[in-house]
């Protein structure tokens, strides 16, 4: 019987397979199944922040602030205080209720003042904590590198406030993707999560609107964050984790032979339910049986660049080789 205990950001889980942040996991009853049907590690839906703001000014909107200054101050610590709370009561009771670890997470788009709230998650027994960081680069004044450095001091303040491991998942927005991600791990970032999916707006032709493109990813969205793996696992002192386009078993042993050290499953678990994590398990454990592969790391990283005997596949001569013909 192969063995597919693994660890993750030095947690040590039972699977490297991790339900993804996403409605699947925003309550107790939703983490206890993941973790009936084989999951290795939740990350719970994220607290935006937001979400976070937009409730604090709403609850501002009711308070007269001019003449009641010190009721500002409070009533804004209130409204920041109040999703808080039920948050950290969601991490509390999954803790007490699940065995699996249980990853917290937050959505940010600065180093702003929700840095703060980073403690309470850790108090509240969070194994780790994911930061979903995307800041869409669509502002003509506001250049790479000035986005980079606040991707890189949210990095650098979290790590500085809370002590247990920390994860950023983000985007491929990068011109210089490989040199971004190294000087996160140099912030002492524990795990990087490729990629994120983000919503992106498609078009109503015949009603002349805009709508929603599909919020569910397709299995063929899996190779850009295989390809990145690839690259970058075996050279960048980083636990990487792969999201998007994981739709069986097969693509999860695909991410884990490039270097994933874990996989993040969500789309599939919508449309198949989250019982459909117990085929994901059992394609793993025969994948390994019949490859004789004992643990899974016999073969994590195993076709990463560093380790592939064709290191070349993964980068733009093997494409020219193929559109032209070159033997
Ligand atoms: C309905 C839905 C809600 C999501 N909510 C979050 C979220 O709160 N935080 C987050 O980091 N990612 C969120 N995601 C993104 C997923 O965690 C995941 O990264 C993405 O869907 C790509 O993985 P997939 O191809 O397996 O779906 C959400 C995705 C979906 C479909």
């Amino acid at each position: 019987m192969s063995n597919l205990q693994t660890t993750y950001m030095g947690l040590s889980l039972r699977n490297p397979l991790i339900v993804s942040s996403s409605k699947l996991t925003s309550t107790v009853p939703q983490i206890l199944k993941c973790e009936e049907h084989g999951a290795g590690a939740v990350v719970l839906k994220s607290l935006f922040e937001e979400q976070i703001m937009a409730d604090k000014e709403n609850l501002m909107d009711n308070v007269n602030y001019l003449s009641h200054a010190e009721a500002f101050d409070y009533t804004s610590v209130m409204a920041q205080e109040y999703l808080l709370d039920d948050y950290v009561s969601l991490v509390e009771e999954a803790k007490n209720k699940a065995s699996i670890p249980v990853i917290a997470s937050l959505n940010c788009v600065s180093a702003g003042n929700w840095i703060e709230y980073a403690n309470r998650l850790e108090d509240a027994g969070a194994d780790a904590l994911e930061l979903n960081v995307f800041i869409l680069p669509a502002n003509v004044r506001v250049t790479g590198g000035e986005l980079e450095k606040i991707y890189l001091e949210i990095a650098r303040k979290i790590k500085r406030k809370i002590s247990i491991p920390v994860a950023m998942k983000i985007g491929y927005h990068f011109s210089g993707l490989a040199n971004m991600i190294s000087r996160l791990a140099d912030e002492g970032l524990d795990g990087i999560v490729l990629f994120n999916r983000f919503y992106k707006p498609d078009v109503n032709i015949d009603k002349l609107v805009l709508k929603a493109a599909p919020v569910f990813s397709e299995p063929n969205e899996i190779n850009l964050s295989l390809q990145w793996i690839a690259l970058l696992s075996g050279e960048i002192d980083l636990d990487f984790a792969a999201t998007t386009g994981i739709h069986s078993g097969e693509g999860a042993i695909k991410q884990l032979l490039v270097g994933a050290k874990a996989v993040q499953i969500c789309s599939v678990l919508y449309s198949n339910g989250i019982e459909f994590l117990d085929d994901i398990v059992k394609t793993l454990e025969s994948w390994m049986e019949k490859q004789h592969f004992s643990s899974i790391s016999d073969f994590c990283g195993m076709l990463c660049q560093e380790n592939s005997d064709n290191p070349e596949a993964y980068e733009r001569s093997q494409f020219v080789k193929a559109i032209v013909g070159i033997a």
